[in-house]
């Protein structure tokens, strides 16, 4: 088949690049000539320097120029396409709600030249990164206004999560595609061949609005049962004497019903999803008159949960940042990925400079790059204070407290290097539980506060 993904960023990337693989015929679309040509050369640093994914680079590299081409030409390919992929950023509104204007500019143009096409084949403009339910219809509105000849809307979420999206591309649990017509649910079928009669992944056929809000409950259902384990379960091990949190997890997460991923309490989840997704939620819930109680709570604990040690390093430990200098230990959103987008380092480093601190001495193993660009000093003085190290242990030396904000491996074992380099009276903030053996460095009068626990102060051990 012959594919068109419109935007190559995180979705469009890995999207045009696993269905490269499935043998199609793809075309990625970019305006932005700088990542066309980076993702042209197939080299792995040049493609990483936009989307850090495993195992990617290595697909793009195999199949460019044979199944897969980069183009900011969209009117030279656009001929002969049966599927074309809306793969547009739609970054949030202050109110919450969508911002289309990216994909409405890729819709119009394409709608543009999709009319003067010379073949006059079925081809379908299939939303795939997240839109508001709805929008496929705003699509085909767009698509009539410009009267395109034969031509049908789908919607087939994306359910990938970072890490591990080549992964779940090529072995996704389900794959959902929302549609009006049979000649369109055909030509996604042709797309996921193999898919539709595996015995182990639903493949799923709906309307194309019900596709799009299962984007929106998967995601908000996600988040909310993050924010029950860092609103409830995280609480009662804070505040009830001798409740082990962890022994809470196994014990609740023993019942196959209840979910291990997100039982693990945390400084908050990031990422470019949740975040977006359930503000929008709400916004389109509220415009029909729904109460959104249960999503705003789920929102709002996720967004305090990202400061709320800070706080309690305060009222729980005593301690006084003006003037200190803090270690912060990861700036992604979650380990194993460079991206930043709304991860709770950021609230954290906000908050911590709100306080007066003198220096941050941050290190992450891949996103110290990506936090340069978000804390630009020119957006903000104080973003001076912050200082970037190669290790954890350059971060940690000199500092009077620290805070563990991404669950990066290499931090399990930092007990040891908080011991060789800083002495109490030493506060270390752990917002990923990353120290197992935080009793002896209670001991040793170290001041240990963690999510989900109560503070351990050398006096009330
Ligand atoms: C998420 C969804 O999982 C995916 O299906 C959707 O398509 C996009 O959003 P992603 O943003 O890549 O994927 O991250 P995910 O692995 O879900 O983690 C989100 C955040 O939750 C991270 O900050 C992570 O550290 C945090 N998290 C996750 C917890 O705090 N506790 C957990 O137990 C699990």
């Amino acid at each position: 088949m012959k594919i068109i993904v419109l935007g190559t960023g995180y979705v469009g990337l890995v999207h045009a690049a696993v269905c490269s693989e499935y043998g199609h015929e793809v075309y990625a679309y970019d305006s932005d000539l700088d990542k066309i040509k980076a993702f042209s050369t197939g080299q792995a640093e040049k493609i990483e320097k936009y989307v850090n994914e495993p195992g990617l680079a290595n697909i793009i590299r195999e199949t460019l120029g044979r199944y897969l081409f980069f183009s900011t030409e969209l009117e030279s390919i656009i001929e002969g396409a049966d599927a074309v992929f809306m793969c547009l950023p739609t970054p949030p509104n202050l109110d919450g709600s969508t911002n289309l204007t990216f994909y409405d500019a890729a819709a119009q143009h394409i709608a543009e030249l999709s009319a003067r096409r010379k073949d006059k084949r079925r081809v379908v403009f299939i939303n795939k990164s997240t839109v508001p339910i709805g929008t496929g219809r705003h699509l085909q509105n767009i698509m009539k206004a410009q009267d395109v000849a034969n031509f049908g809307v789908a919607s087939n979420p994306e359910f990938l999560a970072e890490g591990s999206a080549v992964l779940q591309a090529r072995r996704p649990d389900r794959v959902v595609v929302g549609a009006d017509e049979e000649q369109d649910f055909n030509i996604l079928r042709r797309v996921y061949s193999q898919f539709v009669h595996h015995v182990r992944i639903k493949y799923i056929e709906t309307t194309p609005e019900t596709a799009e809000a299962i984007k929106y409950v998967a995601n908000t259902m996600l988040l909310t049962y993050i924010s029950f384990w860092n609103g409830v379960g995280a609480k009662i091990g804070e505040k009830l004497p001798n409740i082990k949190i962890d022994d809470l997890r196994l014990g609740v997460t023993a019942d196959e019903r209840i979910s291990t991923w997100g039982s693990f309490v945390s400084n908050g989840a990031g990422g470019s999803c949740f975040g977006k997704d359930i503000a929008s939620l709400i916004y389109q819930l509220r415009s029909v008159n729904v109460s959104t109680k249960m999503l705003e709570a789920s929102y709002e604990v996720n967004e305090y949960q990202k400061v709320y040690l800070i706080d309690r390093a305060i009222t729980e430990a005593g301690f006084k940042f003006n003037n200190k200098t803090i270690a912060v230990l990861g700036l992604a959103f979650k380990k194993h990925t460079n991206d930043m987008r709304d991860s709770s380092s950021i609230k954290v480093i906000e908050s911590l400079l709100g306080k007066g601190v003198s220096k941050i001495q941050a290190y992450d193993p891949l996103a110290n790059e990506t936090a340069r660009d978000v804390f630009d000093p020119s957006k903000n003085i104080l973003f001076e204070k912050i200082h970037y190290y190669d290790s954890a242990k350059e971060a940690i030396k000199g500092s009077d407290a620290i805070f563990i904000s991404t669950d990066w491996e290499e931090f399990r074992g930092i007990s040891r290097t908080i011991e060789e380099l800083v002495k109490p009276p030493y506060l270390i903030m752990d917002g990923r539980r990353m120290i197992p053996d935080y009793e002896d460095l209670v001991k040793k009068e170290y001041t240990y506060l963690a999510v989900g626990s109560m503070v351990m102060t050398p006096e009330k051990n």
